[in-house]
């Protein structure tokens, strides 16, 4: 059995296709990333799964129980962090901690034993009884994630969950995931734009633009399809630059983005040498930089939609606008 499954699952807004036609599975045990730019349709697709939202077509099971006829069991089986933060701030971190399991039907000996785990697990023991309000944002993300935990789901959702934070605490939460993932041997499904943050936590990750799921697979498979490492080159002029470069036979693809020339190339850093030895006065051109990188998951998105993560997320939201006004012109 599958910890998700999910066949043909499609959501449309007044004709907004969020989610197209999307199909994919995730193990037991793994920890499943959802990487695209905002308004890609992720946490769409959480709310389907989570049984929150109603899917326009398609079907879906989690932990085996169908996401449309067995609602209860779904919720059951899982637990959920939102992206926006949904903690009372009047309350501590164990009263908040406390009300969640008995939502869920803990009893009294299980819900404090239970408290004392997920605390220790999220490092907060020594501030479970200060108030919410006082909490800095890492703090209340691993209150929250502490609360996800409280009634022993087999699957745990986490939709953004170190979006806003600084680069340390995203550190720390990512540890914590790690960690309950092995500890708790929970299966994780999480959605993030951070490709870093993809790279580093997930098993698998689907990559998904607009709706759709343009790849998925092992980051490093991914990483892989581009071929080795990147040369990006600052040369003028460019175009003649290009000629020169395309002519090597270690150039396994070439690609122009933003002023610069990107090589895929093995071994990068033996290639660099090979450049310098380009006569650039007889050739009549003159290389500003070269830049050496191994690929990332930014580089396998480029490579699918011409666009960085940051690229697609302006056009997509001028298109969310331009929909606005079509609306807006049409009442
Ligand atoms: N309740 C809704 N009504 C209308 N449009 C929505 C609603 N929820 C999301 N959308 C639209 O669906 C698309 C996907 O949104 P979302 O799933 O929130 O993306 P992501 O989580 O990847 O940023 C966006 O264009 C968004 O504006
Ligand atoms: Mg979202």
């Amino acid at each position: 059995m599958f910890a998700i499954e999910i066949k043909n699952l499609t959501k449309e807004f007044n004709g907004l296709r969020a989610v197209d036609n999307i199909s994919f599975t995730v193990n037991k045990g793994e920890i499943f990333g959802l990487l695209g730019p905002n308004g890609a349709g992720k946490t769409t697709i959480i709310k389907m799964l989570t049984t929150l939202l109603r899917p326009s077509q398609g079907e879906a099971r989690v932990w085996g129980f169908d996401i449309l006829k067995q609602k209860d069991q779904v919720r059951n089986s899982i637990g959920i962090v939102f992206q926006e933060p949904a903690l009372d701030n009047r309350l501590t971190g164990r009263e908040n901690l406390d009300f969640h399991a008995r939502i869920y039907g803990l009893n009294r000996e299980n819900r404090q034993k239970r408290i004392e785990k997920v605390l220790k697990l999220v490092e907060l023991e020594d501030k479970a009884d200060i108030l919410v309000k006082d909490y800095s944002g890492g703090m209340q993300r691993r209150l929250e994630i502490a609360r996800g935990l409280m009634h022993y789901p087999k699957v745990l959702f986490l939709d953004e969950p170190t979006l806003g934070l600084d680069a340390q605490t995203r550190h720390r939460i990512w540890d914590y995931i790690l960690k309950l993932n092995k500890e708790e041997k929970i299966t994780i499904i999480l959605t993030t734009h951070y490709m870093e943050e993809a790279d580093y936590l997930c098993q698998r990750v689907a990559i998904i633009d607009s709706g759709k799921i343009i790849i998925q697979d092992r980051p490093d498979n991914l990483k892989n399809i581009l071929g080795g490492d990147l040369l990006s080159i600052e040369a003028v002029p460019e175009r003649k630059a290009l000629k020169i470069f395309e002519k090597f036979l270690w150039v396994k693809k070439i690609k122009q983005h933003n002023g610069f020339i990107d090589l895929n190339v093995e071994r990068g850093e033996k290639k660099i040498p090979l450049l310098m030895k380009i006569d650039q006065k007889e050739e009549g051109i003159e290389i500003k930089s070269v830049n050496l990188r191994k690929p990332t998951l930014e580089d396998v998105f480029l490579h699918f939609t011409g666009k960085t993560i940051r690229e697609r997320e302006v056009s997509q939201s001028e298109k969310n606008k331009m929909m606005m006004r079509r609306r807006f012109k049409r009442q």
